[in-house]
């Protein structure tokens, strides 16, 4: 057929502009020299030399490729936190989970498609407590570009608002002492909370070159990209005198939601519009913490993060407004933003399946467990477990050490790595929400690296329960390698038969994290239609250090697109 050379020139450019491209960046890992918050210049690790690091920006169907080369001292691994990599596990990235970690001057390249996703994802560093610094967005525009939101008013620009925590140390440092003395407490409150990097001039020390400054123009829209990049701590998300309308959550289209104020919890990202419709001025824009626990954990930091909005046209140098505060504690203002969210249903996507194969009820949360071996520091004496756990139907998770877990998967030698019987229910049934602070068997808790194993395309069914064993507190769960539908949230014991009349089968929420309500529960579904394995965990990397985590192993499906392909050849060995 001749008809290419019968198509207009302009109408074939647009036709190959449309096309999937390869988008391609390096990611130095590497020392990064930097004073915050008026102390002393320490040296953080760092990708490209910059906090937050480079955005990856990419359409719905392109191929990223990033080559990690690895400048730092540490042991390195990325993650693309909410890409599906169907057909690409080994580009996952936690470590020992889909690889062993990036030695210091080795090189790694990941290599995925953005495929049927359109949204704000963001990639981290997943070891140790590195993502603190080694973070930054994925935005995953529509294939038409930004005219083909299907959202209105098209917004004039786009901002990535990326929300992180600060601490005057060496993250690794801090982590290394928690885990070798198995001492929570010895990891302090992050110093200051961040947006873009930068902490914002409400503290001590202000320093101008410390606020990030986010210039507007009367009455434009704006497209805000928020991640919420912080280790330990959900965040109430405000801009003095605007408002917001959300579009969009973890990469998926919500139906419009109006508010004041955003609700994300480490590891979700919210998309949201703004109108710049106040008075020609400076505002800010403020991050502060939402605490949860109860009884209360160690101490956090009340503080907050800060950047300026400032209005083409205000002198520059007026002192800005701050939105009125929520309070740390305030719950109901979380769990109404975060249970109201609903899906834009749009043709030809994904809804929520409506049969189930697997049910599952798993409890989030707190216990004790014994120090390990490695914990060398650890305090052993005395015949009662004394350090914090965590854990996951009562299964705390421990990563292997000699192999990773879709290494051992691929080659069939599950016994190098794992053991293929975490529980679909709680050893134990008990009032999970109930007061048991003097019950130290139900608190007791082992290390072990237990999976389940799912059929390729099989519906999985979950229920997340919260336990009060040792506080109750609201653990944000991802899964990774898929999203999941979200059909119900609630306070107290999860209790079937008044839960599932209440189901939302028509357009539920589709997430990668889910902020489990503070004793509460949650009902997630999901297809298992990606082979691999596939890290579940609480997205506090305090919690992750202490287990609270699972994996699960999905099979391979009936073809070779639906099997874990041969590892690369760069692919890191431990
Ligand atoms: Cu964003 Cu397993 O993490």
């Amino acid at each position: 057929m001749a008809w290419p050379w019968l198509l207009p020139f302009g109408l074939f450019f647009v036709a190959s502009v449309a096309q999937a491209a390869v988008v391609e960046h390096t990611f130095n890992v590497g020392n990064l020299s930097i004073s915050q918050l008026c102390q002393p210049a320490m040296i953080i690790t760092a990708v490209n030399g910059r906090l937050p690091g480079p955005t990856v920006e990419a359409r719905e169907g392109d191929t990223v490729v990033v080559h990690l080369v690895n400048e730092s001292p540490y042991n390195m691994t990325i993650h693309w936190h909410g890409v599906f990599q169907r057909g690409s596990p080994w580009a996952d990235g936690p470590a020992m989970v889909t690889q062993c970690p990036v030695k210091p001057g080795a090189n790694y390249t990941y290599g995925f498609n953005v495929t049927d996703q359109e949204g704000t994802l963001w990639w981290h560093a997943h070891i140790s407590f590195l993502r603190a610094t080694v973070y930054g967005a994925l935005v995953i525009r529509p294939r038409g570009g930004a005219g083909a939101y299907p959202f209105s008013p098209k917004p004039h620009r786009e901002e990535t608002v990326i929300l992180g925590e600060w601490w005057n140390a060496s993250v690794y440092d801090l982590q290394q002492q928690v885990f070798l003395t198995g001492d929570t407490m010895r990891m302090p409150p992050a110093n200051a909370y961040t947006i873009n990097g930068k902490p914002g001039d409400l503290y001590n020390c202000s320093a101008a070159n410390q606020t990030y400054k986010f210039r507007v123009r009367s009455n434009e829209t704006y497209l805000l990209r928020i991640i919420n990049a912080a280790l330990n701590t959900p965040m109430f998300f405000k801009v003095a005198n605007h408002t917001f309308t959300v579009v969009g959550a973890d990469a998926a289209y919500t139906t419009p939601y109006e508010t004041d104020v955003v609700v994300i919890a480490p590891g979700q990202t919210v998309d949201a519009l703004m109108v710049a419709g106040a008075a020609v001025g400076r505002y800010y824009m403020a991050a502060s913490p939402y605490d949860s626990a109860i009884p209360q954990g160690p101490p956090f930091s009340m503080t907050n993060g800060t950047a300026i909005v400032e209005y083409a046209g205000s002198a520059g140098e007026e002192k800005p407004q701050l939105p009125p505060r929520t309070e740390y504690n305030d719950t109901d203002t979380a769990f109404r933003f975060l249970s109201n969210l609903t899906a834009l249903v749009l043709p030809g996507k994904p809804t929520v399946p409506l049969s189930v194969d697997t049910r599952m009820f798993v409890t989030v949360g707190l216990g004790n467990g014994d120090c390990q071996p490695k914990q060398t520091q650890c305090n052993t004496t005395g015949t009662r477990p004394r350090i914090f756990s965590a854990s996951m139907n009562n299964a705390s998770f421990l990563l292997p050490d000699a192999v990773s877990m879709l290494q051992a998967h691929y080659y069939g030698d599950a016994s190098a790595a794992y053991t293929r019987d975490f529980p679909d229910r709680p050893p134990v049934i008990f009032d999970y929400t109930g007061d048991a602070s003097d019950n130290d068997t139900l608190k007791y808790t082992t290390k072990s690296t237990k999976v389940r194993t799912l059929r390729y395309n099989e519906t999985v069914e979950m229920v997340l329960q919260n336990t009060l064993l040792i506080a109750k507190e609201s653990h944000p769960m991802h899964l990774h390698g898929f999203n999941f539908f979200v059909l119900a949230q609630g306070f107290g014991n999860y209790d079937e038969a008044a839960a599932a009349p209440r189901f939302n089968l028509v357009n539920p929420q589709e997430r990668n994290t889910v902020a489990v309500p503070t004793g509460g529960w949650a009902v997630i579904r999901f297809v298992a239609n990606n082979p691999g394995m596939w890290f579940m965990h609480c997205h506090f990397d305090a919690h992750l250090d202490l287990g609270l985590a699972m994996v699960f192993e999905v099979q391979d499906g009936p073809t070779a697109e639906t099997s874990v392909p041969p590892p690369p050849l760069d692919l890191p060995q431990c």
